[in-house]
């Protein structure tokens, strides 16, 4: 597959100029750019979702022409996209053959056993052992990721895209992941590869190819190109990451205490509190129960017991929004479910949730505030829109991303819980959210900080503390923490050794 000069704007908004890519059969090819570099767009042209204003495809030398994503799947064209297209309430078999199942002998009636024996072959085909018959809205993100694969793979793609897709699994899953696309690359199948985290891309892919700001940089051979260089490719400068200090802001006043929260299974016994000015690490494996106690923390599930304390004062929390009145702001790390409003603008969206500043009299809103509130967090963030009247929707997944944390910068609250605050996010605008973190501690602020990185969680946290199966297994100061100890913890279950078990 090749593509030529391919250009393609939103607007104003030049995402794709003159781009090209080629991609082999049997070859991982990873493609990688800051965010709103234009990956995901050059793919979406490729697939049929967006058409280009300008360039070629071919596809084994014959110059093709894909108005449609059916077009794309009929050559055999098929993109994974980060937010899965998968329908929750079907099995995994009608997922898979969604549109063209073989009807029964009796009109308008699906032969189901049919399609669960095919659906099984085909599981089968790829080492895939699971029910066809179970619903898609049960299985995990990354089984579902496995069944878009399973589906492509039915329509006999010859070209795979996956968007970041990664970047809501855990290691392990990742690692099953690796393995199907070693697979698909013996049956001769092109990959393309797009993700954040370089580390992955030198393992798995044969040739990168690096974006900047919507141009076609370069493609390399992966084993002749260091993770630095893909990374000043990337950004067309060097970044200095600097060696991760620790300034400890944190006074010995305690802002919120969580004590004796439960619920069933999930969350066992959770009692811990944070400081004035602390970056607190919450570290475990996915599932360990971290998002959990974020949410039962801000009411936003049931619970069936927690005691809180918010600044020395019992507090009691039925929704996010008491939350925010408590001065506890949660991002989420699921943006489009809960944190962003996508159809609304960037304005709007970095507003939302300190409404109550921008009041004048009477109740109305200062929409020129809101704006000019939103405008200097773009700024200090470098968000990449065209204006803060951009919708939400058609910013790059990074970049929205970065809205989300604006509208908690701008909400005032002393307690911050981050939720995986970098997923999706590049190196530069990652190390800019680190400094932002970091700042926001040294005024005074708390926050919680839940990330499945250990460098990011060993580079920023004042104290760690792990979680594995609904409960907190250790606690470590920042100078006692390694990955090793952390990962100790976050594998240990049965909850913590105490001192005095240990002892006897
Ligand atoms: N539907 C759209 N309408 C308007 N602008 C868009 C649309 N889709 C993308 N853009 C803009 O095009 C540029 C490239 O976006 P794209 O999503 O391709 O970036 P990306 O490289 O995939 O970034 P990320 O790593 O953050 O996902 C961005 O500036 C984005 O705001
Ligand atoms: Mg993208």
């Amino acid at each position: 597959m090749e593509m030529q000069g391919i250009d393609k704007a939103f607007d104003s908004v030049a995402a794709c100029v003159n781009c090209q890519f080629e991609l082999r059969s049997g070859e991982v090819h990873a493609l990688i750019g800051e965010n709103g570099a234009g990956k995901s767009t050059l793919m979406k042209i490729l697939a049929g979702v967006y058409k280009k204003d300008a360039g070629t495809i071919s596809l084994r030398g014959q110059q093709v022409d894909i108005p449609n994503p059916h077009a794309a799947q009929v050559l055999g064209i098929t993109m994974i996209h980060q937010e899965l297209n998968l329908m929750p309430h079907l099995t995994v078999a009608q997922n898979i053959f969604i549109g063209r199942e073989p009807r029964s002998p009796i009109p308008y009636l699906l032969d189901d056993a049919k399609i669960n024996q095919q659906a099984k072959e085909l599981l089968a085909s790829l080492n895939l052992h699971f029910n066809p018959k179970m619903r898609v809205g049960g299985l995990t993100v990354a089984r579902q990721q496995m069944v878009e694969i399973t589906k492509a793979l039915s329509y006999n793609s010859q070209v795979l895209i996956m968007d970041e897709p990664t970047a809501a699994l855990t290691e392990s899953e990742s690692e099953e992941l690796f393995h199907m696309i070693n697979r698909l690359r013996d049956k001769g199948i092109g990959i393309v590869y797009i993700s954040h985290r370089l580390e992955e891309i030198k393992r798995i892919s044969d040739r990168v190819t690096v974006m900047r700001d919507g141009h076609y940089i370069a493609t390399k051979l992966t084993a002749d190109i260091s993770i630095d260089e893909m990374i000043s490719l990337m950004v067309g400068r060097t970044i200095y990451e600097s060696k991760p200090e620790i300034p400890d802001h944190a006074s010995p006043d305690i802002v919120l205490e969580v004590r004796n929260l439960n619920r069933g299974r999930e969350l066992q016994d959770v009692n811990f509190s944070l400081k004035r000015g602390e970056i607190l690490g919450l570290a475990g494996l996915m599932g360990a129960g971290r998002t959990e106690v974020a949410r039962a923390i801000v009411g936003a599930d049931p619970v069936d017991s927690i005691d809180l304390t918010v600044n020395g004062r019992k507090v009691h929390i039925r929704s996010p929004k008491d939350a925010v009145q408590h001065g506890i702001g949660y991002l989420s790390e699921d943006r489009k479910r809960y944190g962003l409003i996508t159809g609304m603008d960037v304005a709007n969206n970095v507003g939302m949730a300190s409404l109550r500043k921008f009041l004048r009299a009477f109740g109305i809103i200062d929409d020129t505030r809101v704006s000019e509130a939103a405008q200097q967090q773009v700024k200090a963030l470098a968000v990449k829109t065209p204006s803060v009247k951009q919708k939400v929707r058609n910013l790059s997944g990074g970049n929205q991303q970065k809205v989300v944390i604006a509208k908690w910068l701008t909400a005032d609250t002393d307690i911050l819980i981050f939720d995986e605050p970098t997923r999706g996010i590049d190196v530069g605008a990652k190390s800019e959210i680190y400094k932002l973190l970091n700042e926001l501690a040294r005024q005074g602020k708390s926050i919680i900080m839940i990330s499945s990185e250990l460098p990011e969680i060993l580079r920023m946290s004042h104290r760690i503390i792990v979680m594995c199966e609904g409960r907190i297994t250790g606690e470590l100061s920042s100078n006692e923490a390694t990955q090793e100890r952390i990962m100790q913890y976050a594998t240990q279950r049965g909850g913590m050794v105490t001192a005095l078990e240990e002892s006897a």
